[in-house]
């Protein structure tokens, strides 16, 4: 019952339980424009490929159903800290992380988010533009959700409770959340900036055993400069693991110089037996599950829909790349029989 009712809020948060979703495009020349999607065109949406007019998060089922697989690996090997998501546009990837801690009756750990809630910095608008300039305002209006919005969705899911709000530019909020101690780091802020200065200011609270996830590794050039050059100034040798054809991640191995002070969360974590139980059903079957199974026919659907996405793409439909079609062919290949 606990997985079906996360696998349905992953489904909702996506925007993906109805059968059409809205997806928003932008032009060559960075207009945005919107379509319906409907059946096999909301294959996109599963790997996180476009902007959801509706949906509550960007970052697609993939990224989701290993968010989730994260939190529970921490929750279930008592990994200290509370978890934190830097760029939570609507909220949805941090709302699923408070759904899956609440699930495993792990309610004390505190889910953090941070955001301007206004968007990106203006100096830092390139980070999403490509360095274009735009005539256009509608791509950062459509990244600026206020607070109360985000707020909203949390309490509307019944998630108003272990979540605090870490609102506004990150140069001046990251100092804040120094000396913490994190279970789970997820870094969405995708510009050089943002990620380079989350990094500085939370990863040295990551305990041993605790995730650091990228959102936008193998998409944004600049977001990886930064997590590399971070990694190299660190000496930070554990390594990177390919979430999707976008996001990496790495467990923590050992203690860096720098231990916040804060202290633990008190009292033993409940329910840690399903947690690892959760855990191991999850990461050790050799036979497909009915979801394996369904995926693995929407996967074989993909790739006929990413050869006429690609012949799209180059019509002037932004989202759709290269890189993420080989990713979703070598998924499907990795995930056949
Ligand atoms: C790609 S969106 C995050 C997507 C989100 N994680 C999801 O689940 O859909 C990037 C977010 O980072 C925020 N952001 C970018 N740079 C920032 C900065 N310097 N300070 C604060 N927030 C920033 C934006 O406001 C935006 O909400």
């Amino acid at each position: 019952m606990r997985v079906a009712y996360l696998d349905l809020l992953k489904l909702s948060l996506c925007d993906l339980a109805g059968s059409s979703t809205g997806s928003v495009g932008r032009m060559e020349d960075g207009r945005l424009v919107s379509r319906r999607l409907v059946g096999d065109d909301r294959q996109v949406r599963l790997v996180g490929m476009d902007w959801p007019l509706q949906g509550l998060t960007m970052v697609g089922l993939a990224r989701l159903d290993d968010l989730q697989r994260c939190v529970e690996s921490v929750v279930g090997d008592r990994v200290e800290g509370d978890l934190v998501e830097a760029g939570a546009w609507r909220g949805g990837a941090s709302i699923l992380i408070r759904a899956t801690l609440d699930s495993l009756g792990a309610e004390e750990r505190t889910v953090w988010v941070a955001d301007s809630f206004r968007g990106f910095p203006s100096s830092e608008a390139g980070g999403i533009t490509g360095g274009r300039d735009l005539d256009d305002d509608a791509p950062f209006e459509f990244l600026s959700v206020p607070l109360e919005e985000v707020r909203d969705h949390f309490s509307r899911l019944g998630y108003e409770d272990g979540v605090r709000f870490v609102p506004g530019f990150f140069q001046e909020t990251m100092p804040t959340l120094r000396g913490r101690r994190w279970a789970l780091i997820r870094l969405d802020g995708d510009t050089y900036e943002a990620t380079r200065l989350t990094l500085e200011a939370l990863y040295p609270g990551l305990a041993v055993g605790g995730y650091l996830v990228v959102d936008d590794y193998g998409v944004i050039d600049d977001c990886r400069r930064a997590v590399d050059e971070y990694r190299s100034e660190q000496g930070i040798t554990e390594p990177l693991e390919e979430v999707d054809w976008a996001s990496v991640r790495w467990r923590r191995e050992t203690a860096g110089p720098e231990e916040p002070s804060a202290p633990a969360p008190a009292g033993p974590e409940p329910s840690v037996a399903d947690a690892q139980a959760a855990v191991a059903d999850r990461s050790g079957a050799e036979v497909p599950t009915d979801r394996e199974r369904a995926l693995e026919n929407e996967l074989e659907a993909l790739r006929g829909r990413f050869d006429r996405a690609e012949v799209e793409a180059a019509r002037g439909w932004g989202g759709v790349t290269e890189r993420a079609a080989s990713w979703v062919r070598r998924l499907a290949n990795r995930r056949r029989p």
